[in-house]
């Protein structure tokens, strides 16, 4: 799995942003639309700021772009004030001009009966939209890529999922306390995000060493599902010398 180093965060979110713009531009120049697998979380956050800079000053034009978010925590409304949906909101698409009725983002309040329904109608979007093209990932620090946690089917497709407990420490002080993090989420599969024609894993700071060296070094395991990245022919991760301080 190829691995490119950058000194800060910053450079590193500057080339995914210009990776992504010119992903953009291509379809664009041939009317057609570019579908684009996005995550929240605190890494990609420089690389949405960019592209809302190259949207405000350079006319990036993003009215013909479809996107899929990764996931949502299960049992939110879009509103409130955790939700992957008001996130996604205040940092990418109130900034951007994406088509309301082209971002698709798991609900959190489809209710347990329809969840299998919904999961499949996601997935028949993301058909529908023919495919993504390029699939923006961060990393958990225990090898999650969307929610899918340790020992997740590597064909798994989009589903309700149950949060590992590092995974709910990890996002303790936006709900105010481990114990009001929701114990489940929707997430794409590994099958599904195994499906984008381009995937590019991002990870930031020294807290993500540990994880990017096993990722990149290490054997493919059931126990670090990005570790199936390694089988993907266009899959790449992008980290910060922080990210990369482990590495040999
Ligand atoms: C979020 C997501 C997660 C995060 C991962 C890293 O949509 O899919 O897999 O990418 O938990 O989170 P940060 O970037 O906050 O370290």
């Amino acid at each position: 799995l190829p691995a490119y180093v950058f000194e800060s965060g910053s450079d590193l979110a500057r080339h995914v942003a210009h990776i992504v713009a010119g992903i953009i531009r291509e379809r664009n120049a041939l009317g057609q639309n570019a579908v684009l697998g996005l995550p929240t979380g605190s890494t990609p956050v420089g690389v949405y700021r960019e592209l809302a800079r190259m949207h405000q000053e350079e006319g990036l034009d993003l009215s013909g772009v479809i996107t899929f978010n990764l996931d949502e925590y299960y049992g939110l409304t879009p509103d409130q004030l955790q939700s992957y949906h008001r996130w996604m909101h205040e940092q990418f698409f109130s900034k951007v001009n994406v088509r309301k009725e082209n971002i698709y983002i798991p609900r959190g309040d489809v209710p347990l009966s329809r969840i299998d329904a919904y999961c499949r109608e996601y997935e028949g979007e993301i058909e529908r939209a023919g495919g993504i093209d390029l699939m923006i990932l961060g990393i958990g620090g225990n090898g999650h890529i969307g929610f899918n946690e340790p020992f997740s089917v590597r064909n798994s497709r989009t589903r309700l999922c149950t949060l590992d407990p590092v995974t709910r420490r990890a996002a303790a002080s936006d709900f105010f306390g481990e114990w009001n993090v929701p114990t489940q989420a929707i997430t794409l599969g590994l099958g599904t995000i195994f499906d984008a024609r381009k995937i590019l894993l991002l990870a930031l700071g020294e807290h993500k060493a540990g994880i990017i060296k096993e990722l990149t070094e290490g054997a493919i395991t059931p126990r670090v599902p990005a570790s199936y990245l390694q089988e993907h022919g266009d899959a790449a991760v992008l980290v910060d010398a922080a990210a990369a301080s482990k590495l040999t």
